[in-house]
């Protein structure tokens, strides 16, 4: 039996996110360079997109750029953002015809102007597609966001446009950048490590947490599919006992 037909259908989670981790070391350990992980990179990408559009994933998170990624070598970090303007610029007639819409999220404002620019023409062209959710984490840090929530959420208060006593877990929801994102329920980190790398903090707060040591070049959808699986195995309590949750 195929992994995808053991797939149940009616408890599929919404939302996804990934940390795609291990393209330096999987060229590394191919003797290549870190950059050529990144392009075999690219692959996986497609591949996993693909993957989850056909099962019929609302939203898939990806992230592709941490804010602290920015303090790997200039010449990684250069060969990282041409790959991203490059992809993007490539896959939009393939989004398009797979009713894929895309987002970002993250601090924009930090990359270089022409893959801004890139990436907006993208979002534009995409708006119109009602089919997966495809996110881009890129130059995020859930640190940064919580920070940049809680400004907001201060000078509403400032404003007097908010009360103190109202805030509370869903005014905080709608200054993250995911607000029209429902909660990732299942949270894949491929690469062998096992920690969350300031991603989704808030969000993942009652997630589903995967762990694989393939490399994300080395990730396709078959893998997607067993994680899918394994999820579908547990037993969410969200506090409560097992007894409450099987009644
Ligand atoms: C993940 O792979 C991609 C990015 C962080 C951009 P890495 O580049 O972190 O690969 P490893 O973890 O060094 O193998
Ligand atoms: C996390 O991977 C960020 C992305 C996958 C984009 P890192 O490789 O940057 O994480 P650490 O440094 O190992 O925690
Ligand atoms: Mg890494």
């Amino acid at each position: 039996m195929l992994l995808r037909e053991r797939i149940d259908p009616s408890k599929l989670p919404q939302h996804i996110a990934i940390i795609m981790d291990g393209n330096g070391r999987w060229a590394q350990e191919k003797g290549e360079d870190r950059l050529f992980g990144h392009l075999h990179g690219v692959e996986s990408v497609r591949n996993i997109v693909e993957g989850a559009a056909e099962i019929g994933i609302g939203y898939l998170t990806l992230y592709a750029f941490s804010t602290e990624n920015w303090d790997r070598p200039a010449y990684e970090v250069s060969g990282l953002m041409e790959l991203l303007v490059d992809t993007i610029r490539k896959e939009v007639p393939t989004l398009n015809k797979n009713n894929i819409r895309l987002h970002v999220i993250g601090d924009v404002g930090m990359l270089p102007p022409e893959a801004r620019a890139e990436l907006e023409e993208a979002l534009k062209e995409t708006s119109a597609n009602t089919g997966l959710n495809l996110i881009m984490a890129i130059s995020y840090s859930s640190r940064w966001e919580i920070e940049n929530a809680i400004k907001q959420i201060a000078r509403e208060v400032k404003k007097g446009n908010l009360l103190p006593e109202d805030i509370n877990t869903d005014q905080i929801q709608k200054y993250l950048s995911t607000s029209n994102f429902p909660d990732p329920e299942l949270m894949i980190r491929t690469g062998g490590e096992y920690r969350i790398s300031n991603f989704l903090l808030y969000q993942l707060a009652y997630a589903e947490l995967y762990f694989t040591e393939t490399r994300w070049p080395d990730f396709r959808k078959e893998e997607l599919y067993q994680a899918i699986i394994d999820y579908q195995h547990r037993e969410r309590r969200f506090g409560k006992t097992g007894e409450q949750v099987k009644n």
